[in-house]
Order: C-alpha cells, then structure tokens, then sequence
C-alpha cells in the first residue's frame, strides 16, 4: 500500500472525542461516522433522528474548538452560509476529523437537554 494510502486508511480508522458542551456527555465517533451517528450511542432520550441526510434540520449543532468534514449537503433553509462559516453544521452531515465539542442548538435543544433540567431556546 502506498505511503499516502495507508496515511488515509489510518485516518479512517481514528477514534475522535466529542463531549457535548452543554450536558458534558462524551461520545465517540469511528472513522467516517457522523456527529449523529456517535450521538446515538448515548443511547438515551432526546437525540432526534429526521432525515439523516441534511434536510430537515433538527441535527443542527455549534462545532468549538476543531474541524469536521461534510458528509454531503446541508439544507440553506437550516444553516445558511453565515452560520456555516460560523462553525454551525448537522450533526448529520459533519465528521469530526479530531476531538471536538459540539453545543447543541436550534430544534435539537429542548429534547437534548430537558432530562439535564436545561431549557433550550431555539435558534
Ligand atoms: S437528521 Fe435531518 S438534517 Fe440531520
């Protein structure tokens, strides 16, 4: 395997960190899974699952503090331009490419945190 592959292919496989800001929950997520797809496995309340492919908005999260890839397109009707350049993505639709913290914002909020006795207000 070539030198570049390999460097990929380990990459792939990398464990990322990602603790939640708000709750302090920590997940992780496996090579090319999603921010969604690590949260599930919290495997409590609260976690929304709509479309799963960037369209309908209630994955919507504030990346802190490190980078994710996008999975495919997010819905401009949910996170416009600014938001993005802002760090707001779906949890959907981002892969953590290093240990992060997500804050979790818009529709997602009141269900993710209301067992924490948080309130959220939505975006
Ligand atoms: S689940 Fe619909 S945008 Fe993420």
């Amino acid at each position: 395997m070539p030198d570049g592959t390999r460097a990929i292919a380990e990459q792939d496989r990398k464990t990322r960190q990602v603790s939640v800001r708000q709750t302090g929950e920590c997940f992780s997520c496996q090579g090319d899974e999603t921010l969604l797809q690590g949260m599930l496995r919290l495997g409590r309340k609260g976690i929304p699952v709509g479309c799963v492919n960037g369209g309908c908005g209630v994955c919507k999260v504030r990346i802190h503090g490190g980078t994710c890839d996008k999975a495919g397109a997010i819905s401009r009707a949910h996170v416009s331009v600014e938001e993005e350049c802002s760090g707001v993505t779906l949890a959907c639709r981002a892969i953590p490419r290093c240990d992060i913290e997500v804050e979790v914002i818009g529709k997602m909020q009141r269900g993710f945190l209301q067992q924490f006795g948080l309130s959220g207000k939505p975006d």
